[in-house]
Parts: C-alpha cells; structure tokens; sequence
C-alpha cells in the first residue's frame, strides 16, 4: 500500500501536469522585498524589523513615529525593513505604493521621506465617504 502510494507520487511529480501546476505558480522574486531603512544592510542588527506599512492607512502612520523612536534606541543592534502594502479599502493606497517603489528606483534616499510626506497629509487623498466604507468593512 505505501510503496504504490510512493510510486503514484513519483509519477505524478515526474508528470507534464506537474511541470505545468509548478509553473503556474509564481515565481521567486530575485530581490528581497522591501526598502531597508537607513541604506545600510539590514542584516546587519541583530533584530530585523519587517513593518508591513499602507501609506493611506492611519494605524501605519501611527505606528511609524514610535517605529523611528525605538530604532534609535536600539540602533545599531536593530534594523528595518518597510514592505509597502496598500489596503484594497484605502483610497490611493496602490498608488502611493507604487510612487514609493518609483522614488525608490530613482533615488532610494527620497523614498522615506516621501514615506513620512504620505504620512503627514494623509487626509488629503481619503475623505469621508472612504471613511464610513472602511467602518462598514471592519463591522461586517
Ligand atoms: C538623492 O536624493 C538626495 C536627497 O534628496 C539628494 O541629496 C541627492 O543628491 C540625490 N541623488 C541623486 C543622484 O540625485
Ligand atoms: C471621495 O473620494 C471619491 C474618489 O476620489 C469621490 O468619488 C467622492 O466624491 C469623494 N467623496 C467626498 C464626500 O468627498
């Protein structure tokens, strides 16, 4: 019983479908996601941060000041990483994700500031419409 089990499985990883199923999946990226905080390797520290940042979301923009404070007290045994992930229900938020991997392109020691820039006038590219949708959301 096992030993047609293995054989099953053997013939179905050597199987064109196999080869197929594989390929439908995506690929592994060639690069490590995200932008490191500070330009210097983040693998360095001892302790790596992976901050999962909207820059439409409030709970982001929230947390970053306290982020910035603890790793300037932990420095240099701390480093971040910020990954971009824009929430389907902030207005703007793909956007703004997508301007930050543009500045980071460009010149990568622009994308933290426009980070914070996002951060600071936030109310500028939501409004109250977009609110209420969000709180409709999160009582469902
Ligand atoms: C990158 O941006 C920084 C900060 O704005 C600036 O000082 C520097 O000159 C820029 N570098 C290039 C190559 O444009
Ligand atoms: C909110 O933003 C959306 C999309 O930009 C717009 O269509 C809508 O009119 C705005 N609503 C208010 C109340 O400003």
């Amino acid at each position: 019983m096992g030993k047609s089990i293995g054989l099953a499985l053997v013939l179905f990883l050597s199987s064109p479908l196999c080869f197929l199923l594989s390929m439908a999946q995506a690929p592994i990226p060639a690069h490590y996601d995200g932008f490191a905080y500070g330009g210097a390797s983040p693998w360095e520290g001892s302790v790596l941060v992976e901050a999962f940042l909207d820059p439409m979301c409030s709970d982001s923009r929230d947390s970053w000041s306290p982020l910035m404070q603890t790793l300037e007290h932990y420095s240099p045994h701390m480093s971040l990483i910020v990954h971009p992930f824009p929430l389907p229900y902030h207005e703007n938020a793909f956007v703004a994700c997508r301007a930050l991997h543009i500045a980071n392109m460009l010149n990568a020691s622009t994308t933290f500031p426009l980070l914070e820039f996002f951060f600071e006038h936030q109310e500028r590219w939501s409004n109250k419409s977009n609110t209420r949708y969000i709180q409709s959301v999160y009582n469902r």
